[in-house]
């Protein structure tokens, strides 16, 4: 069952039937303004952080599903009925009102047409001012003339999202609201100069600020007494539950069109009145619009790819780098799923991310990076959680006062001690650091001086080795690196037990510095990594192949993980992945292993992350064998690892299951199944329910998850094999059969290539480059602004 389709020409996924399953949402803004919406308006906004500085409110996990949002209603006022222009809150029975949702980059756009008026809202922040736009356009498509009144509303959440939701003892009575010439000004009365507004460019007939007044006793969003009564009563408060109400009556002819516009802010009242002068013709709503477009027109130009599959070429080109990129921008707390709580940089999951895009976003993949970088700790692992501003000398959080004593941390609480260490964080930032240097050439950064978490500094170059140090010291009983708290598995807590993907990963992480110091002219350093790397591998060998594939790990008291002789957890895919990814894995081994990821871990929506799921609690080997079966890391389809398969399959030149494993997971390809995957066809989730649950194939927790850049990654750099290096751009793709020809335009430092793959004989490597008609041994960094040809037959 399908509820929307994709409209590639103009970059949206168009929802046509409102009731799916679960909330579909989008996110708005590109900076520090950020909004969370789903496919019925309902969502929140917040400006730099969701945990400090929310500015509208939502009620999670709720019911009525996900409300509030952003709204406007419109009253009929012949006969006083009214709608809202997204299908909820007020909800009008679907065979009655036609309702439409276009998420598109960085904005979404819902339609109603209901009783021969169509209506239109697009919600988007502007590109030069932290003011989210509401761009209403109405038309009377009857034959007389019609009155109308229209609403807007939102409600305003206390600036800090803990007391917002617990401590009303305070949050009621510190924020006030006010309203002077059209404006609504919305106060935080503890926080210094603290204050929103939300204006329109008309003027009002009538507003509220506060929620209560606006909604009436024993009421909700779907039936506000100010809409049903076409009157809103000008209440304002000092203190309270606030909101953002205007109002606007409306006569139009047959077939005329109105357009309002609303903007909710950053700022007071003299703010909201700059803006509303600003914004008072909706031409300077359009430019900035047209900017956003720009915006993610520039982005996704700097790759274009055309291949045989119409599904990877909508995801690439579009949506998974959207995707992408919207992790690297608002890293994980902001959805409907993590809903502002928890906030900072997960080390991990933000190194991982910065990896993916640099081609796309380079100044926010390196500040990623750097932020990283002051997070780590001389002893050379990374804080697991952090917030970037413990460490940047802006420290926004002190300016907000609470008269409840809450303990201010200590800069040495800030930094965990080992106990609390990840195995594998910091080793991913050392792939971010070599492919941001490939990608921009920019080899000045490896000597950049960046302090540690724990004081003194150091290089980047510095920093990398103190990474590879630890791991280096941090093995255990058989020499291979300890998992420690955990490794990329959170429920895999191994503490001074082993793991093997980590082993992997220290491999894969020292050899590319090596790569890096060599071509840096450090001899010495590469050639004492490359042995620290060649004997990890060999450990590697020796302890962990268990005759048909990798272990996944060895516990404290030296049990094999992953083994033929385990009724559960008998394979797992991180390992296994990872042991070929790092290149350990070779020959017979290599094949092997993944034959037995295919084998044991495959199904139609996606590779498991381990099988048999685990039933009973143990321990020894962590938190994922007391998760339900089927479920996340317990033998769920674990999204972010999918990937590392496609990559691993096309290292071994098997473009088939490459592809298929690909289609497996798409979201693209279940677009007609949504009454099994329930969520978003646009975005990977991050889990997919495992063959081992009632619930197979349903996904869960949308765009907040780093398969999005490892999506993209393993597709372009190792299904179609263009990789970027020191000096030039590397192809080595691995195709399936029947793809006979395929097409790339990279933008690479400046220079536009233009690539041609062609495949007529089904084969596996390259035979022959052509570099603008030249036979070439390799691809050159050429001059920016020019455009080259590259011609690849595969042989
Ligand atoms: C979640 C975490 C990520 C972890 C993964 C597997 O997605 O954000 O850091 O690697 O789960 O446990």
């Amino acid at each position: 069952m399908r509820y929307g389709y994709f409209d590639s020409e103009r970059r949206e996924y168009v929802i046509e039937r409102m009731d799916v399953p679960v909330s579909w949402t989008n996110y708005i803004g590109t900076k520090d303004m950020c909004g969370v919406f789903n496919h019925t308006a309902g969502g929140y906004l917040f400006c730099g952080s969701p945990e400090y500085h929310r500015i509208t409110r939502f009620r999670p996990n709720g019911v009525p599903m996900d409300f509030p949002g952003h709204y406007v209603y419109i009253r009929d006022d012949a006969d006083g009925d009214y709608w809202s222009i997204s299908w909820q809150p007020v909800g009008k029975p679907l065979d009655q009102a036609k309702y439409e949702c276009r998420q598109g980059l960085s904005y979404s756009t819902y339609s109603c047409q209901y009783k021969n008026i169509a209506a239109k809202q697009t919600l988007f922040v502007a590109m030069d001012d932290p003011v989210e736009i509401w761009d209403v356009v109405l038309r009377n498509d009857s034959d007389t003339a019609r009155e109308l009144s229209v609403f807007s509303y939102l409600e305003f959440s206390f600036h800090q999202i803990d007391m917002d939701n617990r401590n009303f003892q305070m949050s009621l009575y510190a924020a006030g609201s006010a309203y002077k010439s059209g404006i609504i000004e919305y106060e935080l009365h503890y926080e210094e100069d603290s204050y929103q507004f939300f204006t329109s460019n008309f003027e009002p007939d009538g507003y509220d600020c506060l929620r209560d007044s606006f909604i009436g006793p024993y009421r909700t969003e779907s039936n506000p007494i100010g809409v049903e009564k076409g009157a809103l009563s000008g209440s304002k408060e000092l203190g309270g539950n606030h909101c953002g109400a205007l109002m606007k009556k409306l006569t139009l002819a047959p077939g005329e069109e109105a357009r309002l516009i609303f903007l909710l802010g950053e700022g007071g009242a003299g703010s909201g009145a700059k803006m509303r002068e600003r914004y008072a013709k909706p031409d300077a709503a359009d430019e900035q619009f047209a900017l956003l477009r720009r915006f993610w027109d520039e982005k996704l130009n700097k790759m274009v790819i055309n291949t045989p599959s119409e599904g990877m070429n909508t995801l690439i080109n579009t949506w998974t780098l959207y995707q992408s990129e919207i992790n690297v921008m608002f890293s994980r707390f902001s959805s409907f799923i993590e809903v502002g709580g928890r906030t900072g940089l997960g080390y991990r999951d933000t190194a991982q991310d910065a990896m993916m895009i640099p081609h796309s976003n380079p100044a926010k993949c390196k500040s990623r990076i750097v932020e990283l970088l002051r997070a780590l700790t001389n002893e050379g692992y990374g804080l697991h959680l952090f917030e970037p501003t413990w460490f940047d000398g802006t420290q926004k959080r002190q300016s907000f006062k609470s008269p409840t004593v809450i303990p201010t941390k200590s800069a040495e609480d800030r930094v965990h001690g080992i106990e609390d260490a990840c195995s594998d964080d910091a080793l991913w930032l050392i792939g971010a650091i070599v492919n941001y240097i490939k990608e921009t050439g920019e080899f000045g950064f490896a000597d950049e001086k960046i302090m540690f978490a724990d004081g003194g500094s150091g290089t980047v170059y510095e920093h990398m080795t103190r990474i590879l140090d630890f791991s280096a010291r941090q093995v255990g009983q058989n020499g291979i690196c300890k998992g420690l708290r955990a490794d990329w598995n959170d429920c895999l807590n191994l503490g001074g037990g082993e793991s093997a993907m980590v082993s992997f990963l220290f491999v894969w992480a020292a050899r590319q510095f090596v790569e890096l110091a060599e071509y840096l002219g450090k001899t010495e350093d590469a050639g004492k990594y490359s042995q620290l790397a060649d004997d990890m591998a060999k450990t590697c060998e020796d302890v962990l192949w268990d005759g048909e594939w990798y272990i996944r790990g060895i516990t404290a008291d030296n049990r094999k993980i992953g083994s033929h002789v385990d009724g559960e957890g008998k394979v797992h895919m991180e390992s296994n992945t990872w042991a070929v990814l790092s290149g350990v894995a070779k020959g017979e081994r290599a094949r092997k292993c993944m034959d037995a990821v295919h084998d044991y871990l495959y199904t139609e929506y996606g590779l498991i992350l381990n099988a048999p799921p685990y039933t009973v609690p143990d321990d020894g080997i962590g938190f994922v064998t007391r998760v339900y079966q089927g479920i996340k890391e317990n033998g769920a389809i674990f999204s972010h690892p999918n990937p590392w398969a496609w990559a691993a399959e096309s290292m071994l030149k098997n473009g088939e299951r490459a592809l298929k494993y690909y289609d497996a997971l798409s979201p693209y390809e279940q677009n007609n199944k949504i009454e099994i995957r329930q969520a978003e066809p646009y975005v990977y989730c991050q889990f997919v329910m495992g063959s081992a649950h009632t619930a197979f194939g349903r996904a869960r927790h949308p765009f907040m998850t780093g398969t999005a850049g490892w999506a993209y990654f393993a597709a372009t750099q190792y299904i179609l094999g263009v990789r970027p290096d020191f000096d030039g751009l590397t192809i080595d793709p691995s195709l399936p059969e029947n793809w006979k020809e395929v097409t790339i335009k990279r933008l690479y430092r400046g220079a536009e290539y233009d690539i041609i793959i062609k495949n007529p004989k089904s084969g596996k490597s390259v035979a022959k480059l052509y570099v603008d008609g030249e036979e070439a041994a390799k691809i050159p960094v050429f001059k920016k602004g020019t455009a080259h040809r590259v011609e690849v037959t595969l042989s």
